[in-house]
C-alpha cells in the first residue's frame, strides 16, 4: 500500500491541466481549457478542464474526474497503477506502508505466479523463433496458414517442444518452484508424485492482462487426429480468472477506443487475421459464450459492439444467444454473418484484406432488426409462430436501458413484423412492469414514488421513461450549493458564518435517502465537529466511485464549468445566484422539506385509510394535521422568497 502521504503528495502535485495536457491539445478559452475529448470520438471540443477545481468534465459523454481518474480512465490503470504513474512524472519518491505477514505473502504469491507465466511466454517464444523444433514446426505452421512475421510477434505467439518436461526442466535450470509452476498449470503432477508439462508440441497463444502481463495460455495441437484435443488452455489461478479476460483486448484497447467500435469473435485464428488486414478492434471469447465480466470490459472502451460469426446454422443461433448481456449493459449491438460457413479468419485469408474490409462495412446489421428477419423467416406464415416472433422479439427491446433508442427500435420492428406500434409498446410495457416488480421486490423497496407523466407515442400510449425522482434532485441540490458555496460566509448573518453549518443545521430533521448524498453530508457534519470544512479534494478523490462521480457531476455544473460559459444569459444567471444566496439557501432548504413533509402526508393518509382502532385513528389525525400545518408554514417561507 502506498502511504496517505504519499497519495497527498501526488494529489498536490498533479496539475489536472499538465496531466490531461499530455494526451490531450488544450486550449484555453475563458476560465477553462478546452480540447476534443479523449474518451469518444467528437469535432467540436465538448471536453472541458477547470485549474482552479483540479478536474475535467466532458459535456459529450460525461466522463469526469481529477487526475488520477483521467490517467485511470486514459490509461486504463488501477488506482495505485495510476498513483505510480503519476509519482513517476512529477518524481514523488513512493513510500509504502508495512504489509502484514499474510498481505505480503498473498501479494509475493501472485507476483511470483506473474514471474512464472511471463518467463513461460518467454520460453515458448524463444522456442518458437531459435530452436530447430520450433522453427521447422511451430513457425512453419503460423507462416503457412498465411501469418506475418510481425503478427506472430505482436501476440507474442510461441512453441511447447514436445518432450515430456522440456519446459519444467528449463523452469528448474532457471530457479523455478514448482508450487508456482503447478499453480499456474504450467506442469500437472501425477499421482506418482512426478510431473509433466501441460503443453506439448502446440503453438502457444498467450494470454494478457490490460497491462500486458502474460495470465496463461491456450496451446493448439498441429496434429489432425481426432483423439488429440485441439486446445489445451491453461486453468484458472489465482492471476487467471478466465470470466474477466477478452483475448486480444491488450492489443486492441487503443484501437477500440479510436473506432469506437469493438468486433466480438470465437478464435484466436480470427483476431490474429483481422489484424493483419488491419482490423485492429477485435477481440475473442475464446470459444466460450460472453460473460458479464466481460461485456463490462468491453463497455469501458466502447458502446458499440458488432459481434462476428459464422453464417452457418450453429452461427446464426449463437448470435441470437448471449447477447442479452450486451443489451443490458447498454450497449450498441451489430451482428455480421459471414457466407458458406466462413469465418472472419478464413474469409480474410481467401478473399484478402480488402474485401474483408468492404464486407464487414456492407454487412453489419442492428441486431434486433436481424433477429427479427430470422426468427420472422422461421416462422414462415404460422401465426402462432409469429405471434411468438413479436413476443422474442419485444423480450430484447426491453432490454435495452435506454428508452429513446428502445422506441425508435419499436416503431421501426412494428413495420417488419407488420404489427401496429401501440400493440408493441403495450406488449413492452406489460414485460417492464412485471420485471420493475420483480426488481422492486428484490429491493423492497418502501413506496413507489409518484411520476412525472410520462410522454406519449402518437396514439397517446405512455412510452417508458429512465427517470431521476425528484427526490433525489432536491437532494442533489443542497449538495451542489454546499460543494459550491459552503464555505462562502453568510453574509446575512451576525459573525459571516460559512454557508456550509447554517446548511446543514437548517436540514437537521431531514432524511437523505440517496446513499451518496447522505455519505457526502456526513463527511460535511464530521468536519463541521471539529470546526472545519472539507476541501472540494475529499470527494473529487474520494475512493467510492458514487461519491467522487457525484461531487464531480455537481462540481461541474452548467453554473460553474459549462460549455456555454460564454453564453450572456447564463453568466448572469451565475451572478446572480452566487449573489443571491441567501434566498438560494433557504429556497433549497425550504423545498426539501415540503418535499419530505408531502411525502410524510401521503403516507399518513394511506395509514389513515387502513387503521381500524378509534384511538390510533385519532392520533394520527393530529399528527396529519400537524404535518399540513408545517407544509403550510413551509409553503408561506417559499412565497416571500424569490423563486428562480
Ligand atoms: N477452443 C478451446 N478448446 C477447443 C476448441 C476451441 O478453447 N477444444 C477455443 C479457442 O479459444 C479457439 C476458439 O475456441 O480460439 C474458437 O474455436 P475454433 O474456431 O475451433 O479455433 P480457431 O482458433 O479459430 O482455430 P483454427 O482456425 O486454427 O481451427
Ligand atoms: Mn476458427
Amino acid at each position: 500500500m502506498i502511504k496517505q502521504e504519499t497519495v497527498d503528495k501526488i494529489l498536490d502535485a498533479a496539475r489536472v491541466e499538465e496531466v490531461v495536457g499530455d494526451f490531450v491539445n488544450l486550449k484555453k478559452r475563458g476560465t477553462s481549457l478546452t480540447g476534443l475529448c479523449p474518451f469518444h470520438n467528437e469535432k467540436t471540443p465538448s471536453f472541458h478542464v477547470s485549474v482552479s477545481k483540479g478536474i475535467y468534465k466532458c459535456f459529450g459523454c460525461g466522463a469526469g474526474g481529477d487526475s488520477v481518474r483521467f490517467v485511470m480512465e486514459h490509461e486504463k490503470y488501477s488506482y495505485p497503477e495510476a498513483l505510480r504513474y503519476l509519482a513517476g512524472k512529477y518524481h514523488i519518491e513512493i513510500e509504502e506502508t508495512e504489509r502484514t505477514p499474510e498481505q505480503a505473502a498473498a501479494q509475493d504469491r501472485r507476483e511470483s505466479l506473474f514471474i512464472v507465466t511471463n518467463w513461460a511466454g518467454k520460453f515458448f517464444k524463444e522456442t518458437l523463433w531459435d530452436t530447430e523444433e520450433g522453427r521447422t514446426i511451430g513457425l512453419n505452421y503460423f507462416r503457412e496458414r498465411g501469418y506475418r512475421d510481425d503478427i506472430i510477434q505482436k501476440f507474442e505467439l510461441g512453441y511447447s517442444p514436445e518432450g515430456w518436461t522440456a519446459l519444467y526442466d528449463r523452469a528448474k535450470a532457471d530457479g523455478h518452484k514448482d508450487e508456482f509452476l503447478e499453480a499456474t498449470g504450467l506442469i500437472i503432477r501425477k499421482d506418482d508424485g512426478g510431473v509433466y508439462d501441460r503443453f506439448r508440441g502446440r503453438v502457444m497463444f498467450p494470454i494478457h492482462n490490460l497491462t500486458g502481463r502474460i495470465l496463461g495460455f491456450g496451446g493448439r495441437t498441429l496434429k489432425t487426429d481426432k483423439k488429440t484435443p485441439k486446445y489445451v488452455n491453461s486453468p484458472e489461478s489465482e492471476v487467471y480468472h478466465k470470466s474477466d479476460v477478452l483475448y486480444g483486448l491488450y492489443q486492441a484497447k487503443k484501437p477500440i477506443l479510436d473506432a469506437d467500435n469493438c468486433y466480438l469473435v470465437e478464435g484466436y485464428a480470427d483476431v490474429l487475421s483481422m489484424h493483419q488486414a488491419g482490423v485492429e478492434n477485435v477481440v475473442s471469447s475464446s470459444g466460450t459464450s460472453l460473460t458479464s465480466g466481460q461485456v463490462r470490459l468491453i463497455s469501458r472502451y466502447t458502446k458499440n459492439v458488432t459481434i462476428l460469426y459464422d453464417g452457418d446454422e450453429a452461427g446464426i443461433k449463437a448470435s441470437l444467444r448471449g447477447t442479452d448481456m450486451l443489451l443490458e449493459e447498454g450497449l450498441n449491438v451489430k451482428v455480421l454473418l459471414f457466407p458458406d460457413g466462413n469465418d472472419p479468419d478464413s474469409y480474410v485469408q481467401k478473399f484478402g484484406s480488402t474485401a474483408f474490409k468492404a464486407y464487414i462495412a456492407e454487412h453489419q446489421q442492428d441486431f434486433i432488426f436481424y433477429k427479427t428477419h430470422v426468427l420472422l423467416r422461421d416462422a414462415g406464415n404460422d401465426p402462432v409462430k409469429r405471434a411468438g416472433v413479436i413476443h422474442e422479439v419485444v423480450e430484447s427491446i426491453a432490454l435495452i436501458p435506454d428508452a429513446i433508442k428502445a422506441s425508435v427500435f419499436v416503431r421501426e420492428c412494428s413495420v417488419l413484423l407488420d404489427i401496429e406500434e401501440r400493440l408493441l409498446i403495450a406488449e413492452l410495457n406489460k414485460l417492464r412492469i412485471g420485471r420493475a416488480k420483480k426488481a422492486d421486490r428484490k429491493m423492497e423497496q418502501p413506496q413507489a414514488q409518484p411520476q412525472e407523466e410520462a410522454p406519449a407515442d402518437n396514439q397517446g400510449t405512455p412510452v417508458p421513461v429512465a427517470r431521476v425522482s425528484s427526490d433525489l434532485l432536491h437532494e442533489r441540490e443542497i449538495i451542489r450549493i454546499l460543494l459550491h458555496y459552503g464555505s462562502k460566509p453568510a453574509t446575512w448573518e451576525e459573525g459571516d458564518i460559512p454557508i456550509a453549518p447554517l446548511l446543514l443545521s437548517g436540514l437537521s430533521d431531514v432524511s437523505f435517502d440517496d446513499s451518496a448524498c447522505l455519505a457526502i453530508i456526513d463527511i460535511y457534519r464530521e468536519y463541521i465537529d471539529r470546526g472545519e470544512l472539507p476541501e472540494e479534494r475529499v470527494f473529487i478523490a474520494h475512493r467510492d466511485r458514487t461519491i467522487s462521480d457525484l461531487a464531480i457531476d455537481l462540481l461541474a455544473t452548467k453554473y460553474s464549468l459549462s460549455p456555454n460559459w460564454n453564453d450572456e444569459k447564463r453568466k448572469i444567471y451565475v451572478s446572480h445566484e452566487s449573489e443571491r444566496l441567501e434566498d438560494l439557501l433557504y429556497g433549497a432548504i425550504y423545498r426539501i422539506k415540503k418535499r419530505k413533509v408531502e411525502q410524510q402526508i401521503v403516507k399518513i393518509r394511506e395509514a389513515i385509510k387502513e387503521e381500524t382502532d378509534a384511538a390510533n385513528m385519532e392520533i394520527m389525525l393530529a399528527n396529519y394535521q400537524r404535518l399540513k400545518d408545517v407544509s403550510k408554514v413551509i409553503a408561506e417561507k417559499l412565497g416571500t422568497i424569490v423563486v428562480k
